[in-house]
């Protein structure tokens, strides 16, 4: 069974400056050894956009400046790399969360679907549905989902049931709940989960978010494999299993994925019979 090195790295974007926070990463991920190797959330260009006119200006297409860190670091250290970034698609911009492979550097997109606070004035939502990349050099099939998607059980659901092993979650985590709920979405899908957060504070007018750091790696049985800090630039590393998520039982007679009874979910969503 194939045994890979999973390296989560935690980093603080300044705002808007892209070529310095590029040249941090590269410093930061320049001794990591790993299979995968996941960044945070818009870990290019800063999280705290505050309108279209500002996602306009900083956003990418997929032959910008973000995916060509991503693409360039897949190739000198032969590891799939995920990472966030701001994308320009025509006139729409989205928070997006890029998967590139070594083999064939290709980029595969999946567009935020569950915009949080501000990012509704800044993005469009995702426009299309969750899927998983299926990499067979290392065989592991790896789902995406960001940030504010650990809130929707459908999303790693989702992963889950299209084949996920490992569900990544680039993220600005600025509340706390998502320390409970992340390990019960690994425990759940019977999946990895791996949480590349960022630290430290960004102030745009008035306002400030603080972000909490204590990027993770959580096994499928909800427990905490790897941990970082609150406040470093930081990676952390985890040995996972995927194959290992593919048998969703978890005794003789239960297993997560057989014991789903779709019909009575869909039944739960019409309106209470009986009452008035
Ligand atoms: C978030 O979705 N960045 C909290």
């Amino acid at each position: 069974m194939t045994s890979l090195r999973l390296a989560v790295v935690q980093f603080s974007a300044q705002f808007g400056e892209v070529g310095a926070n590029i040249a941090a990463l590269e410093a930061l991920l320049e001794p990591v050894e790993a299979d995968i190797i996941v960044l945070p959330e818009l870990c290019t260009t800063g999280y705290f956009f505050q309108s279209r006119d500002e996602s306009a200006r900083y956003a990418e297409a997929v032959d910008g400046p973000s995916c060509e860190l991503f693409r360039r670091t897949a190739a000198a250290k032969n590891a799939i790399v995920v990472g966030g970034f701001a994308e320009r698609a025509g006139t729409e911009m989205y928070n997006s969360c890029a998967l590139v492979a070594p083999e064939d550097g290709e980029v595969r997109v999946y567009r935020k679907i569950h915009l949080f606070y501000r990012e509704k004035f800044a993005f469009d939502v995702g426009d299309k549905a969750w899927f998983n990349v299926y990499n067979a050099a290392r065989d592991v099939n790896i789902g995406m989902m960001v940030c504010y998607d650990w809130r929707f059980p459908e999303a790693a659901r989702s992963l889950m049931l299209a084949g996920a092993d490992l569900v990544v979650c680039p993220s600005n985590l600025v509340t706390e709940a998502w320390r409970k709920v992340m390990p019960a979405r690994a425990i759940e899908n019977k999946v990895y989960m791996a949480v590349a957060n960022r630290a430290g504070a960004e102030t745009r007018g008035d306002e400030t978010l603080v972000f909490k750091g204590d990027s993770a790696v959580y096994g499928y049985n909800g427990d905490e494999l790897a941990l970082a800090d609150p406040h470093s630039n930081v990676v952390i590393y985890a040995d996972i299993l995927p194959a290992k998520t593919r048998d969703k039982s978890f005794n003789a007679f239960n297993d997560v994925r057989h014991d789903r009874v779709p019909a009575a979910y869909a039944a739960l969503c019409r309106p209470n019979e009986g009452r008035a």
